[in-house]
C-alpha cells in the first residue's frame, strides 16, 4: 500500500544526513522514464529541506529495444551516459548524486566515482525505501562482516540440498552495501544491507544446488524445483533441471556472450529488515527485489560483469541468486549457518 509523502520525505531527510549532506553543496537527481514521480518529489524536497543545491538531469532510457526484461538490472553496462559527455560532467562536477534510473556497472559510473562524487541508488517502491530506511547499525553490521570477508582467503558454500563450492578470495574489493553514501567516491543502494567481493578469477569450483524457494533475479521467480549448477574455473559450466534451469539457460544464452556464463559477486545478506516473503506480493515490474537480495542469512551470488569491482568484464548480462539454508564458511569459520546469521 502506498505511504504518503511525508513519510517518504521524512526517510530522504534521514538518509541525506547520513550522507551528510551540507547546505550549499550541489545535488543531482538522476531520472529517466521510469522514475517513480513520488521518490522524486520527496528527494527534491528533502534536498532543499537541507538547504542544498537541487538539480535534476533527467536522460532518455536505453535498452528497452534489446533486453528481453523490463527490469534496469536486466541488461547493463550501456547507460544513457555512455558517450553523453555534458551529462556526465555535470554529475562528475555534483557532491552528491541521487540515481532514481539506474546508474550501474558502467564506466560512467566509475568515472563520476573516481572524480570523488558519491552516488545512491534509489528506484524501489516508496514503501519499501520507507520500510528499509537505512539506519547506522545496518553500518556498523555491515562492516563487522567486511572486516571478516576482506581477512579471508577462502570461502566455502554448503546446502542441505547438495551444494558444495568454494571460491578463492583476495584479490578484489569488499562491496558493502549498507544504504547510504558517507564519504567521497562511495556507491551505495537504498535500500540494502549486505556484503559481498568477488572471488579470484577463474577459482569458482563445485556444485551450486538451488532448492525450492531459491530465487533467480530479474526473473524475481522463486524456484520450484532443484537447479543444479556446476561451477568450473570460474565459469558455470551446465545447469540442469526442470522448467526453470532451461528458462535461466535460455535467458542466458540468449545475449551470445560467453562470459555471462562468469561467477561474479558472492555474499551474504544482512539486512533483518528486509523479506524472503516480499517478492511474492509484488508484480514483477514493481520492484527489483532488494528484500530477496539483502536479507538477513542468505548467500546472495551471482553471474556477470565484475567491472564494478575493477575487473574487465562488461557482459550485459547479470543474474542475481538468493539462496536460503546456506551455510557459508570464511576459512573454516561459520558466518551463516542453515541460512542463519552468525552473530559476534
Ligand atoms: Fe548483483
Amino acid at each position: 500500500m502506498s505511504v504518503s509523502d511525508f513519510e517518504l520525505f521524512q526517510s530522504w531527510r534521514k538518509v541525506l544526513d547520513l550522507c551528510a549532506l551540507r547546505p550549499g553543496q550541489a545535488v543531482t537527481v538522476l531520472t529517466s522514464a521510469d522514475t517513480n514521480e513520488q521518490t522524486l518529489r520527496c528527494a527534491i524536497l528533502a534536498v532543499r529541506d537541507k538547504g542544498a543545491i537541487a538539480n535534476r538531469l533527467d536522460l532518455q532510457p536505453v535498452n528497452g529495444g534489446t533486453s528481453l526484461s523490463r527490469d534496469p538490472l536486466a541488461y547493463v553496462g550501456t547507460t544513457p551516459l555512455t558517450g553523453n559527455r555534458p551529462a556526465l560532467e555535470m554529475l562528475k562536477a555534483s557532491d552528491l548524486v541521487l540515481d532514481l534510473m539506474t546508474l550501474l556497472f558502467s564506466a560512467e559510473q566509475h568515472e563520476i566515482l573516481a572524480a570523488g562524487g558519491r552516488i545512491l541508488l534509489a528506484v524501489e517502491p516508496p514503501e519499501v525505501l520507507v520500510r528499509l530506511t537505512p539506519t547506522l547499525e545496518d553500518r556498523a553490521r555491515v562492516l563487522a562482516a567486511s572486516a571478516r570477508l576482506r581477512a579471508a582467503r577462502g570461502m566455502r558454500v554448503t546446502s542441505a540440498a547438495g551444494t558444495d563450492a568454494t571460491f578463492a578470495l583476495g584479490d578484489y574489493p569488499m562491496l558493502e552495501e549498507y544504504g547510504f553514501v558517507d564519504r567521497p567516491g562511495r556507491w551505495d543502494h537504498w535500500p540494502s544491507g549486505f556484503l559481498a567481493t568477488w572471488s579470484n578469477e577463474g577459482s569458482a569450483e563445485g556444485t551450486i544446488v538451488l532448492a525450492p524457494g531459491d530465487i533467480l533475479l530479474p526473473q524475481k521467480a522463486y524456484v520450484t524445483a532443484p537447479v543444479t549448477m556446476r561451477l568450473e574455473r570460474g565459469y558455470v559450466r551446465a545447469i540442469e533441471g526442470g522448467y526453470e534451469a532451461g528458462h535461466l539457460k535460455d535467458y542466458m544464452d540468449s545475449f551470445g556472450d560467453p562470459e555471462v556464463y562468469a561467477v561474479s559477486h558472492i555474499g551474504w545478506g544482512l539486512q533483518k529488515k528486509a523479506h524472503w516473503s516480499v517478492m511474492g506480493f509484488y508484480d514483477r515490474e514493481a520492484s527489483i527485489g532488494m528484500d530477496s537480495r539483502a536479507c538477513a542469512g542468505n548467500f546472495l551470488w551471482s553471474t556477470g560483469p565484475n567491472n564494478e569491482a575493477g575487473g574487465t568484464r562488461d557482459t550485459a548480462c547479470h543474474i542475481d541468486i538468493p539462496m536460503r539454508g546456506c551455510t557459508v564458511t570464511l576459512d573454516g569459520e561459520a558466518v551463516v549457518v542453515d541460512g542463519v546469521l552468525v552473530e559476534d
